[in-house]
């Protein structure tokens, strides 16, 4: 089966301000800053939109004594003078990123499913015209398989002399397109398989030498027990180890990150069967981690940071079936570890721990990062707004603290609490590999705790994406279901390099 999806990425290009001719444009927008009494900035484009509309915006303004100028609250002026019908008048906050990004979200919910051609004076300042480009991009985004589809799609300019950022707009905001893309497809179509092929398929489009990639499959897996024992339950195609690396003429010094991806194409739980069923039909983004490090690299080909980056997808389907594994299973990760199966709906920890283990083991990386969307208990404990970040390295953490409340995409750094490592204890094998024992409750933790065991002595960051990695509500820069949470965050992060 062929299925074509629905391509609604959003034209983006930028106006110099010496070029200004509003004839070209359906609709502009126009910041509003709140306060006392709610007025429009003098600006030269607010004069020029004046000019060509003939309208007193401040006197449209005062027509809506309920309007406050928060973020994201637009008043929508409707006119006809030339090709121009919409004056769109958008609350901005206090200008932060966060509020910025709530009023072009807004903008851009707008204009979706449309021609429009809007030309936005919402932000003067370059890092904020970045944030307002990306985020009027992706709340644009749609995934849809319907058999009939409109293709209407908006064109956004930013007024002002923005090619560099426009640039980089396109690379962040098409990185997380094309992760969105990987996550929305559902598992009849995605399987490890597919996804080497899409990501093959990502590295030759880039055409870049900088890029290349490997794929594991079969006999090439033997050590790799964490991976067989889960991707074996679904033996047709089976499981992969996807390795695509960013490495540049002349990087062999640089540092080099190693980025370990969750990349379960659908999980069941396996024989421990998820209960209720209903939290089983969310499962085709439980390959979300291997998506965004996927996404990250490819684009680091275009951001040309110097560091080295290796992006380890763990690529295997959780299924149930006669070849599943079995709880009380004992299984060896690569490198020798062997850990007791207690629940194998706990199957994320079992791939990652290989591909941690690998990369300690044969990579030689400065930092060693996974993201994953591995326990549902760091949704309850942070919601859906923040990551559940765990490591030791306190520099680290608050760099991608910073840079997370930069690109929206916002981590939290949680206790490795080594209390609770006693309850990873197995009367037969080296470790088990959840917490059975003494009634933990904290499984976000004790999850880090025991990936924390095959990481040796690097530095090491581990992103619990549970909770953002899907949205369950279409508001703002995301839709129902995957966000593409992690993707930003690692190209901003390693762009700082
Ligand atoms: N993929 C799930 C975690 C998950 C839950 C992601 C909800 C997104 C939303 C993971 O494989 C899982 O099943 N984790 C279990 C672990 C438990 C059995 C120790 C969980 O969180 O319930
Ligand atoms: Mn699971
Ligand atoms: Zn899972």
């Amino acid at each position: 089966m062929v299925h074509k999806i629905l391509d609604l990425y959003p034209n983006l290009t930028y106006l110099s301000e010496d070029k200004l001719d509003l004839s070209n444009f359906t609709a502009v927008a126009i910041p509003v800053l709140p306060g006392e009494k709610i007025e429009l900035s003098k600006t030269k484009f607010l004069t020029a939109v004046s000019n060509f509309t003939k309208l007193n915006l401040n006197i449209e303004l005062n027509n809506w004594p309920e309007f406050i100028a928060k973020p994201g609250e637009i008043i929508e002026v409707p006119i006809s003078v030339g090709s121009l019908t919409r004056i769109y008048l958008v609350g901005i906050g206090d200008e932060s990123d966060d509020d910025l990004r709530k009023a072009s979200t807004a903008l851009g919910r707008k204009v979706k499913g449309t021609n429009c051609v809007l030309l936005s004076a919402l932000s003067t300042e370059k890092e904020k015209v970045i944030t307002q480009g990306v985020a009027f991009i992706l709340s644009n985004y749609q995934y849809s398989l319907k058999s009939e589809q409109k293709e209407k799609k908006p064109t956004f300019v930013i007024y002002g002399d923005y090619e560099d950022e426009v640039e980089y707009v396109e690379i962040l905001a098409s990185s997380v397109w094309q992760a969105r893309n990987l996550i929305h497809t559902p598992s009849n179509i995605k399987n490890p398989e597919w996804l080497a092929k899409q990501a093959t398929a990502m590295v030759s489009d880039a055409k870049n030498s900088d890029l290349s990639i490997t794929v594991k499959s079969g006999r090439a897996l033997k050590e790799f027990g964490g991976l067989l024992a889960v991707g074996n339950s679904s033996p047709n195609p089976g499981p992969r180890l996807i390795e695509v690396s960013y490495a540049p003429k002349g990087s062999s010094n640089w540092p080099h990150v190693v980025l370990v991806g969750k990349g379960i194409t659908f999980d069941t739980g396996g024989v421990s069967l998820k209960r209720p069923y209903e939290t089983m039909i969310g499962m085709k983004s439980d390959m979300a981690g291997a998506a965004a490090v996927l996404c990250a690299t490819v684009a680091m080909s275009k951001v040309k940071p110097k560091v080295k980056v290796t992006a380890l997808l763990m690529a295997a389907e959780n299924a149930l079936s006669g070849t599943s594994q079995r709880p009380s299973d004992v299984i060896k990760h690569f490198g020798g570890t062997t850990v007791e199966v207690l629940n194998t709906d706990a199957e994320g920890r079992l791939v990652l721990a290989d591909g941690l283990a690998y990369a300690d083991l044969e990579l030689e990386p400065d930092y060693l990062v996974d993201v994953a969307t591995l326990t549902g208990a760091a949704t309850l404990g942070l919601g859906r707004q923040y990551a559940a970040m765990y490591t030791r390295e306190k520099a680290v953490a608050k760099k991608l603290y910073e840079v997370g409340s930069k690109v929206g995409e916002k981590v939290w750094h949680m206790p490795l609490v080594d209390d609770y490592s006693v309850a990873l204890a197995s009367d037969v094998a080296d470790f088990n590999h959840l917490a059975d024992k003494f009634g933990f409750s904290a499984g976000s933790v004790t999850a880090a705790l025991f990936l924390e065991k095959f990481v040796g002595d690097r530095n090491w960051v581990h992103l619990d994406i549970a909770g953002t990695g899907r949205s369950e509500v279409d508001t703002g820069e995301n839709i129902k279901g995957g966000t593409g949470f992690g993707v930003r965050l690692l190209i901003e992060w390693l762009g700082s390099f």
